[in-house]
């Protein structure tokens, strides 16, 4: 096989820092052969300054011209949808950045699509790649943690709102920290519980700094286009017993500036992941074990790396299929709750 023919769909900030570096370093099996955005220019300056043959200013476009066998789908969310499909029902495998849609009934699209072209389908969930990770899910799989039946998850920021991109607008990014960093700890803790299928959902997410100008540690956004939630907060029942309270914010009057953690509770062991430590006993004394040779790697190389040995065929993904469904039907399952004011099966 030659090497493998990869496109490059939007040409931001991700693409520059995460993708590109990344693929670029596995230049022995990977030729980053074409990148689009719909600002035609800035397509062609990033392929200009990385030396990328070709470059467009539509994807569909890039996808007809250039016979590829895998994109990064790195556009604004509200596209991640259908330009994967198109990507897919053009033969590539793909890798979408998070989170995977919109909604549930997107998601159910492109899973459709990975399945009808039997293609790779896999996201940008890059903490399942660190090794905090790596070491409690082996930890986990041997059954030193017994059955995990509950976890925190939190992603929370004092004053976090994103000052550029279009982070605080509803129509095109879906919702707020929820959907943008909520989803990552969501990710890492239904990936340690090895995806329990939820049940129902009781949450309520606020609106209640964003919409008023205030101090911004991010930047500054314009609090009368501010149209996301600024916190959300929920609990998620599992049809096997299981239980996760997600926390999240762009923007909360707590005492930290930022926390991105996940707490497992099972019954032999307990965890915090980001820094790791497991709780445990032994005999008649409660222990506390901390890591401190964990190397920190880059989780976004690590991820890429891991969808381009996929795709070449020479491991299997750690995504699965499915993996997004259930997150993206938690995270509808969360904000439809919060309107109604009602627990909602999931
Ligand atoms: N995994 C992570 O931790 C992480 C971090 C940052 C961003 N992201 C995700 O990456 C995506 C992009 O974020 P970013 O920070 O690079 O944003 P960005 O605004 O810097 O870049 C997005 C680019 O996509 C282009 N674009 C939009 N719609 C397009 C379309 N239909 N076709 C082609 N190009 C299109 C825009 O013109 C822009 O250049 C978002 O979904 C975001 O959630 C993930």
């Amino acid at each position: 096989m030659g090497k493998l023919r990869v496109g490059l769909i939007g040409a931001g900030q991700i693409v520059e820092t995460a993708h590109l570096p990344a693929y670029l370093k596995h230049e022995a099996e990977v030729e980053v052969t074409a990148i689009c955005d719909i600002n035609a220019g800035r397509a062609a300056q990033v392929a200009a300054q990385y030396g990328i043959p070709e470059s467009f200013g539509s994807h569909r476009e890039m996808l007809e011209q250039c016979r590829l066998d895998a994109v990064s789908v790195c556009v604004t969310n509200k596209f991640h949808a259908p330009v994967s499909i198109d990507a897919l029902n053009a033969g590539c495998h793909v890798l979408c950045e998070k989170p995977p849609a919109m909604n549930y009934e997107e998601a159910l699209a492109v899973y459709e699509a990975a399945v009808k072209n039997n293609r790779l389908l896999a996201f940008n969930f890059h903490f399942r790649h660190s090794e905090e990770v790596k070491a409690l899910k082996e930890q986990i799989n041997k059954g030193a943690f017994g059955e995990i039946y509950a976890a925190r998850v939190q992603a929370l920021r004092r004053r976090g709102i994103p000052g550029w991109g279009s982070f605080t607008d509803k129509a095109v990014q879906g919702g707020g920290p929820l959907i943008d960093i909520g989803v990552h700890m969501l990710d890492t803790a239904l990936y340690l519980m090895d995806f329990p299928e939820p049940d129902y959902v009781l949450a309520a997410t606020h609106q209640r700094i964003g919409n008023r100008p205030g101090v911004g540690l991010m930047g500054s956004w314009d609090p009368d286009k501010f149209t996301v939630e600024d916190s959300a907060f929920g609990f998620i029942r599992f049809k096997n017993g299981a239980s996760i309270n997600l926390e999240t914010s762009f923007a909360l009057n707590m005492k930290e500036a930022s926390i991105m953690n996940v707490h497992l509770f099972g019954e032999k062991a307990g965890a915090s992941v980001f820094p790791l430590q497991v709780f445990s006993e032994n005999g008649l004394t409660l222990t506390d074990t901390d890591f401190p040779h964990l190397q920190q790697v880059d989780k976004h190389y690590e991820s890429i790396a891991d969808f381009i040995r996929s795709c070449i065929g020479s491991k299997h993904p750690v995504y699965k299929a499915g993996h997004s469904l259930i997150i993206q039907k938690i995270i509808d399952a969360m904000y439809k709750s919060s309107e109604t004011g009602l627990p909602v099966k999931c």
